[in-house]
């Protein structure tokens, strides 16, 4: 077995008996290096969403780490992820953000691509080549694997990483939160408007981890909560069931991804209705008593921030929104937000949650500059000589945990701790630096992929 001591990542970086993380993997420029190669190009990494690009020869610029990766929809409707940089020299064969192309022009020298990635043109190809260039060999570099999933596009450099459903495994349905429309019907939900960019000067793993579950810092949200900018306009940031569920924390430990759900009591009434207008509030309410049709029991589980490892953040509901974390150097962080909602609600709908996404989260949310402001002075305050010395505190909860965990009629698979007495835990946190740790230690999928918990049961 490759990975002797999967919970002691590099000579006890990552110990998680002790739940100490060394500040190491967070400010060290080798880490840094290191987990571009283990984890960027062996793990799914979210790509964008189709309906940014509905029609053929669409196109939206994207990243894989840090890799830029054009995001097409070829003339024959095939959606593909292509490594932005040309064959020739390495120039960006595309500058824009997003638009609309026939081909693909390399401003340097001039080799063009279609938008299947086949070279198609080459200046002085028989003059200068002697017309020997072999454009086969030639195309744009594409991804080894790429998965749509409820509109969704996912992408690998590593052919041997389990499909992407597999990946994902019983994280499947946190997904689907926020995926499915708000009524419960399976997908449906298309962006909203642009991708909010912004660069924030702390390591990626900093968000990462926070989204993975930071059951702990609601002391950083209390002048947010006390200018009151919920749903209906005033009030709490969040909504009603973060006061009267169950709060869980859901963990996969072969997989690395964990979030927090609100699990509402069986009797609990149809949440009040949002007040900006009769149309916004009518069509939650309805759209409230449809979920609770089809989906039943499960209607009643609730999804709060979530992490698909590495560096994908899920927001299900409040606001409803996919974040990508990605690494800019061991000390920067350039994070694309993209907001979701029903593609058929109706255009009022549409702009309430525009207006409550935007005073919420992004660069100029009320909650998300909470959180950024101790990232980033956080990091900054962890990168001296001395600092560097003292490993992080990551003990909250340590051994609590519960397998298969059952409530008022619903089982949870994964590793559970149920947070509603105890407050909080760092379960979701350890699990996130596990699979990290793995991902670092293991020499290829195949030692991902057949790694044991350590007591021996399988993952
Ligand atoms: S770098 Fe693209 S044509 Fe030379
Ligand atoms: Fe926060």
């Amino acid at each position: 077995m490759a990975i002797a001591r999967n919970t002691h990542y590099t000579g006890g970086l990552v110990d998680l008996d002790t739940g100490r993380v060394s500040r190491e993997i967070f400010v060290s420029d080798a880490v840094y290096e290191e987990e571009q190669e283990r984890v960027f190009t062996r793990a799914w990494l979210f790509v964008g969403h189709e309906s940014q690009i509905p029609r053929p020869g669409d196109f939206f610029m994207s990243c894989m780490g840090e890799e830029s990766v054009i995001l097409c929809r070829g003339r024959d409707g095939r959606v593909h992820v292509f490594l932005n940089s040309c064959r020739h020299r390495g120039m960006k064969v595309c500058r824009y953000d997003e638009g609309n192309a026939t081909v693909f022009t390399c401003p340097y020298h001039g080799w063009s691509y279609a938008t299947d990635g086949t070279l198609v043109g080459v200046p002085f190809d028989r003059e200068a080549y002697r017309g020997k260039l072999d454009r086969s060999e030639l195309g744009l570099v594409e991804v080894a694997q790429i998965a749509i999933y409820k509109g969704t596009v996912w992408a690998t450099w590593d052919p041997a990483a389990p499909p992407f459903l597999e990946y994902l495994g019983g994280f499947k349905r946190y997904l689907d939160l926020g995926l499915d429309a708000w009524d419960g019907r399976e997908g449906g939900t298309e962006v909203l408007g642009g991708i909010q960019k912004w660069i924030i000067p702390c390591n990626w793993k900093f968000p990462a981890e926070n989204f993975s579950g930071d059951s702990y810092h609601n002391i950083s949200h209390r002048s947010v909560d006390l200018v009151g900018i919920g749903p209906s306009g005033s009030g709490r940031r969040d909504m009603r069931e973060r006061q009267v569920g169950r709060r869980l924390q859901v963990v996969f430990p072969d997989r690395g991804h964990q979030t927090t759900v609100y699990v509402l009591p069986g009797e609990e009434p149809a949440p009040p209705a949002y007040q900006q207008s009769p149309v916004v509030s009518d069509y939650f309410r309805r759209c409230e008593e449809s979920r609770r049709r089809r989906l039943g029991a499960w209607a009643r589980v609730t999804g709060a921030p979530g992490e698909i490892f590495p560096n994908t953040a899920l927001h299900p509901r409040q606001p409803r929104t996919i974040a990508v974390w990605h690494p800019r150097g061991a000390h920067r962080t350039e994070v694309w937000r993209w907001y979701l909602v029903d593609a058929d609600a109706p255009t009022e709908v549409k702009d309430f949650l525009r207006q409550y996404y935007i005073r919420y989260s992004g660069p100029a949310g009320l909650t998300e500059q909470d959180d950024m402001e101790n990232w980033n002075y956080a990091h900054a305050a962890s990168r001296g000589t001395i600092a560097r010395r003292y490993p992080y505190s990551y003990e909250q909860g340590l051994g609590f945990e519960v397998e298969d965990y059952e409530w008022d009629g619903l089982r949870f698979a994964g590793t559970v701790m149920d947070i509603t007495e105890a407050k909080s835990s760092e379960h979701n946190l350890r699990n996130f630096y596990r699979r990290w740790a793995q991902f670092m230690d293991a020499r290829s999928w195949d030692d991902l992929a057949t790694w044991r918990r350590r007591d021996g049961r399988p993952s």
